[in-house]
């Protein structure tokens, strides 16, 4: 029997209907949510992002505001619009859109950010509090795997995990949100030697490569009956697609996420409730 669907779009529906909620509860104490994003450069999928992530901020409520730098901002430009954006007291959260053109860094760029306005969970303070389990800003598209964890009540404790990412946005902030739940955390990359065998061995696997011509994920890989949670988007072949095939996937798996309509979602869902959290955050500072 095939598995069950984790469905990003019904699941991210829940955490906006909840966000929807708290964004009215802040307004009604004079606290008008406002989300900045800057975007640097002509890079096309970023700009879609950017726009998505505009849209679903109107759906729930919070005002966004929208910094498009040319191609050839210089690091001290975009430098200094974080500064300004810091001591905005009408903004809440900071979203860099990543990546960046290259001469830029993103490291210099994303230490900038005012850890209470991080809601991206990129900041050294924000990720380092995150490996000490207490950071109220994590990464959204971890955060969204949780809830899709959470969601379908499935049990992490004492499961061997395999992450195949290692990245800060993606594979180090799960690394702790699933040691935090007790689970048994293995990280595999571009260098590890022998994938499949981790494959085989684990319970669950969260995947985030997206490059079909580097690594696919396929059915003969994982455990009968594991999870399967693939991050990853690229287009392939003229499709949108992820590490592995749903269709394939969801008849060994007990559980799958699709590609679209799985974990980007939830990104975009996770991302409206870092910038509620922040928000409060200001006005247990005194900042309005
Ligand atoms: N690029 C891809 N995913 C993300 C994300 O979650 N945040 C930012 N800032 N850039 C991204």
């Amino acid at each position: 029997m095939a598995g069950t669907k984790i469905d990003g779009k019904i699941i991210a529906q829940t955490v906006k209907d909840r966000v929807k909620k708290s964004t009215s509860e802040l307004k009604k104490e004079g606290i008008n949510p406002c989300l900045a994003t800057v975007l640097v450069g002509n890079n096309a999928a970023s700009a879609t992002y950017v726009r998505n992530k505009h849209k679903a901020c109107e759906e729930v409520g919070i005002i966004t505001k929208d910094h498009k730098l040319d191609e050839n901002t210089t690091q001290q430009q975009l430098s200094s619009i974080i500064d300004e954006l810091n001591t905005d007291a009408t903004v809440h959260g900071i979203l860099v859109q990543l990546p960046l053109p290259k001469h830029l860094s993103e490291f210099a760029t994303t230490s900038r950010i005012s850890p209470l306005k991080d809601v991206d969970g990129l900041t050294p303070h924000n990720a380092g509090l995150l490996g000490m389990g207490k950071a109220a800003l994590v990464a959204c598209t971890p955060s969204g795997v949780m809830e899709m964890f959470d969601y379908h009540n499935i049990e992490l404790e004492g499961k061997n995990i395999v992450l195949i990412n290692r990245s800060n946005l993606v594979g180090k902030p799960l690394y702790h949100l699933l040691l935090e739940k007790n689970a048994t955390v293995i990280t595999c990359h571009s260098r590890t030697k022998d994938i499949e065998k981790f494959c085989q061995a684990a319970d669950i696997i969260i995947t985030a490569v997206g490059d079909r011509t580097k690594f696919i994920l396929t059915p003969e890989m994982i455990k009968e009956k594991s999870i399967v949670i693939d991050v990853a988007i690229s287009r392939f072949q003229d499709k949108l697609v992820g590490d592995c095939d749903y269709e394939k996937i969801i008849e060994k798996a007990s559980f799958a996420t699709p590609v679209p309509g799985g974990v980007g979602p939830m990104t975009v869902a996770m991302l409206l409730k870092n910038t509620i959290t922040a928000a409060s955050l200001g006005t247990q500072i005194g900042r309005q």
